[in-house]
């Protein structure tokens, strides 16, 4: 066995699923494959209540808030409670996603949570909600993807669910940024935020998943990590003392490969679908920098103002709860209806993208 696949290997598995030939069978396989796609049953969001302005961090460090406005487009951000961990944001916002959904956490059999900030190494923080939502037996397990956490994590259920392992799946990204960031670095402190997203997906009649693209670039790695506290570097008083434990990123080289990065990922799923920016009804990007987003929607020749949703003004980045987050509230407040087609776009540590297109 190789694999689990048979001792033919990986090179003859294609072979064993020979495509239809004739034009009728292509006709049949079409509409089956529209008939399983993955939608979205249900969206739901968690923000913690205490907000951090940028006037409250004129008074933390050497900062303005004309120079975050104007850099980052970032007003305020939401701070969790000390004793809030990501494992409580996610199961109010997947509480949320269940309600919308009209289920109840014994429908969902398969959880999956994005965070870079689990409320520990293990158990992961999916089998804490699992838990506290009293879900049993099913599959649980996080990813770690940074900023494109969420748009891994419906990829992954979406191939879950089309694969027919799985019917239901809840998948949340939960971040609590403020506990690994410095709070004395004006570059990184300023952007960060907390808080938490979700969705139930499931097998859909209409619309659903069009398409994903994935992709990493781990020889950029350290243009944006969290250096101790790993097998690499475990924690000691020397990496406390030197705040190893706090995001350390060169965000004007990341600026420059977001940009690109977002753009091309986001052409890389929508061109093999024959779509351009006119056939886009709202994109939602990872609520990095508004400057970001405002040359992301320039490279898709799209209006900024009328095609990519925005609310970095609120939170400013929460990792891969950002755009999660947008989702949630693009539908709560309209811009989202039934038939559109949506881009989400993100981009993160790693360094990982992803871009996926669904018709809601
Ligand atoms: O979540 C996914 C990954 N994250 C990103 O993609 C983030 C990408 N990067 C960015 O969003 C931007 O690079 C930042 C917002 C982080 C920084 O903006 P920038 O325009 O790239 O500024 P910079 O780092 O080039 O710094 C320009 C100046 C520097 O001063 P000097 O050297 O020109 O005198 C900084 O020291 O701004 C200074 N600066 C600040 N000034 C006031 C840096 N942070 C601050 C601050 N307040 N908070």
């Amino acid at each position: 066995m190789v694999n689990g696949r048979g001792a033919e290997g990986q090179g003859s598995v294609g072979a064993r699923f020979p495509r239809p030939e004739t034009s009728e069978m292509n006709t049949k396989e079409m509409m089956v494959t529209e008939k399983k796609r993955t939608g979205i049953l249900g969206v739901g969001k968690y923000l913690p209540e205490k907000v951090l302005t940028n006037a409250d961090l004129e008074k933390m460090v050497d900062t303005s808030d004309e120079w975050i406005v104007t850099r980052t487009g970032i007003k305020e951000r939401r701070i969790a409670a000390k004793d809030e961990a990501a494992s409580d944001m996610a199961v109010k916002a997947a509480r949320c996603a269940l309600n919308n959904a009209g289920l109840k956490p014994e429908d969902i059999d398969l959880i999956i949570v994005a965070t870079i900030t689990p409320d520990m190494f293990f158990p992961s923080t999916a089998c804490q909600v699992q838990h506290k939502l009293g879900i049993k037996k099913v599959p649980a397990f996080d990813i770690s993807v940074a900023c494109s956490g969420f748009i891994y994590g419906l990829a992954i259920a979406d191939q879950f669910i089309k694969g027919g392992m799985y019917k239901r799946a809840l998948v949340i990204a939960s971040e609590k940024l403020s506990a690994i960031t410095d709070w004395e670095d004006r570059s990184t402190c300023i952007l960060f935020g907390d808080g938490a997203g979700a969705a139930v997906l499931s097998q859909v009649d209409k619309g659903g998943i069009l398409g994903v693209n994935l992709g990493a670039d781990g020889d950029k790695g350290d243009l944006l990590q969290l250096p101790a506290g790993g097998s690499r570097m475990p924690a000691s008083k020397k990496t406390v003392e030197d705040k190893l434990h706090t995001i350390k990123m060169e965000g004007n080289t990341l600026f420059k490969h977001a940009v690109k990065i977002m753009a091309d990922a986001a052409l890389a799923v929508a061109n093999p679908l024959g779509l351009k920016g006119d056939d886009i009804d709202l994109i939602i990007p990872h609520q990095a920098n508004l400057r970001i987003l405002n040359a992301l929607a320039k490279r898709m020749g799209v209006d900024p103002a009328k095609k990519v949703y925005l609310n970095i003004e609120k939170y400013g980045n929460m990792s891969a709860a950002s755009s999660a987050v947008a989702l949630c509230e693009a539908v709560e407040e309209g811009r989202i209806k039934r038939g559109d087609t949506i881009l989400m776009d993100a981009f993160g540590g790693g360094l990982t993208w992803g871009a996926l297109i669904i018709k809601w």
